[in-house]
């Protein structure tokens, strides 16, 4: 089967490699040509494990190619998917120019296309945009009727970064929302190999899915971290009390872990974008609004303990281990990092970071502070330490070393505390210090 998918950020390649890894022959496009040609070497635009090697693997076998041209892709593939950026605007809202441009090359080439294709969103876009926006644009552009003269299809993609290969090639579910049998045939075929449940449904709830996974997701994560601050203040430790919650089966253990709030590039970004596609219906969101609100408490919470720790943040050297919004990424979109490093620089602090691969990407959106190669010179350097990423190697420092560290707070349960010495430690969650 041939294949292109538009877009080659974290959803277009996983999604290339996995059609790839499936057998399946794929062109990679982007309109950027730096891009592409770092691909082509096997340099992916951001760290993801595995997906360097991946990449190697199949330029080199040819299953795997690249395109500056998303006209010049569709009219070659069969099955084209549309996986460029949805951002947020200022109000919340998802931009959708780069989706209604993929639109317009994939309707201009199936114009003339012969044989039945089929055009698969896997962008996250608001509930309604497949059936509305890019549909109309793919019309305009062919001529031709959806579901009649090409398929079309939403394919929610679910992967995590740290672990997108893994997530995108053993998915819990494969969601297909088609609006005609033959596309869903399609869809199903392509993806059969992966031996996942693949369920049918609209394309609007296949959207639907999507949104209400990361909200539900975004919720549970705010709900333990509320009872995480009435049970610093109970005097009892979270964890233990998530230990006993998760094993009611309708409950879980999974997404069950305090700490300093959620970021990323989806969990922030999708709550607010249902939030105003609330709006505009007229339905209030006092669920999700909280969601947000809760995850703006944390970074905040935080400071507020180091400061009472410390009696006062004023000219006190704070080190921040761990920019990226989660380890095994280089990702700082969202991270709980920056509120951080902002509320104690307003509170007169001096600001370290160190991050394993995320620091030059940090460097971007990071306010006055010092950036540290190594974490231990970063841990030499400061009067206290606030972990913010669980990476590995911080699991394994050795903090007895470091004779003028005073304080240390966890922000994501990472340090064992029975190797700190004299150092006062707290970790989110538990009774307060
Ligand atoms: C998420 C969803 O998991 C994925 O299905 C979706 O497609 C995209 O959004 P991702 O943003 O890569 O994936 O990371 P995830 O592992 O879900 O973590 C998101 C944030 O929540 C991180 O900042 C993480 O530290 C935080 N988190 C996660 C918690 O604070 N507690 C938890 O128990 C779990």
């Amino acid at each position: 089967m041939r294949t292109a998918v538009i877009g080659c950020g974290y959803v277009g390649l996983t999604t290339g490699l996995t059609l790839a890894e499936l057998g399946y022959d794929v062109v990679l496009v982007d309109t950027d040509k730096r891009k592409l040609s770092a691909v082509r070497e096997g340099r992916s635009p951001f760290y993801e494990p595995g997906v360097d090697e991946l990449l190697k693997k199949h330029f080199k076998a040819g299953t795997l190619r690249t395109m500056d041209d998303a006209l010049e892709a569709s009219r070659w593939a069969e099955i084209v998917f549309i996986a460029v950026g949805t951002p947020s605007r200022e109000d919340g809202s998802m931009e959708d120019r780069y989706i209604r441009e993929a639109a317009r090359q994939i309707g201009r080439s199936l114009k003339s296309a012969r044989g039945f294709r089929t055009v698969v969103v896997k962008s996250t876009v608001v509930p309604g945009t497949t059936i509305g926006t890019i549909r109309s644009a793919l019309e305009r552009a062919s001529g031709k009727r959806a579901g009649k003269g090409f398929g079309l299809a939403m394919c929610p993609e679910f992967l995590r970064e740290g672990s997108a290969m893994q997530d995108s090639l053993h998915p819990d579910r494969v969601v297909v929302g088609t609006l005609d049998d033959r596309s869903f045939e399609t869809m199903s075929k392509l993806f059969s190999p992966l031996g996942s449940i693949i369920l049918r449904t609209s394309p609007t709830a296949a959207e639907m899915i999507k949104y209400a996974s990361n909200t539900f997701l975004a919720t549970k994560i705010s709900y333990v971290n509320e009872m995480s601050r009435l049970c610093e203040k109970l005097g009892v430790d979270v964890y233990d009390v998530m230990e006993g919650v998760g094993l009611d089966k309708r409950i879980s253990p999974h997404f069950l872990r305090a700490g300093v709030g959620f970021g990323g590039s989806c969990f922030p970004k999708d709550v607010s974008a249902l939030i105003h596609v609330a709006k505009g219906l007229d339905e209030p969101t006092p669920v999700m609004d909280s969601v947000m609100r809760t995850n703006d408490i944390q970074p905040r919470h935080l400071v507020d303990v180091l400061e009472r720790m410390l009696g006062t943040l004023k000219k006190r050297k704070v080190t921040v281990l761990g920019l990226a919004f989660k380890p095994d990424t280089d990702d700082v979109r969202e991270t709980r990092s920056l509120p951080v490093i902002k509320a104690l620089i307003r509170r007169g602090a001096e600001v370290g970071g160190h991050d394993p691969k995320a620091a030059l990407n940090f460097r971007t959106i990071a306010p006055d502070m010092t950036f540290f190669d190594d974490a231990a010179t970063a841990i030499e350097w400061a009067d206290a330490v606030v972990l913010m990423t669980e990476w590995n190697e911080y699991r394994s420092i050795d903090w007895g070393q470091h004779k003028y560290l005073k304080a240390i707070i966890d922000g994501r349960r990472t340090i064992d505390p029975s190797r700190l010495g004299r150092i006062k430690y707290w970790s989110m969650g538990s009774p307060l210090p």
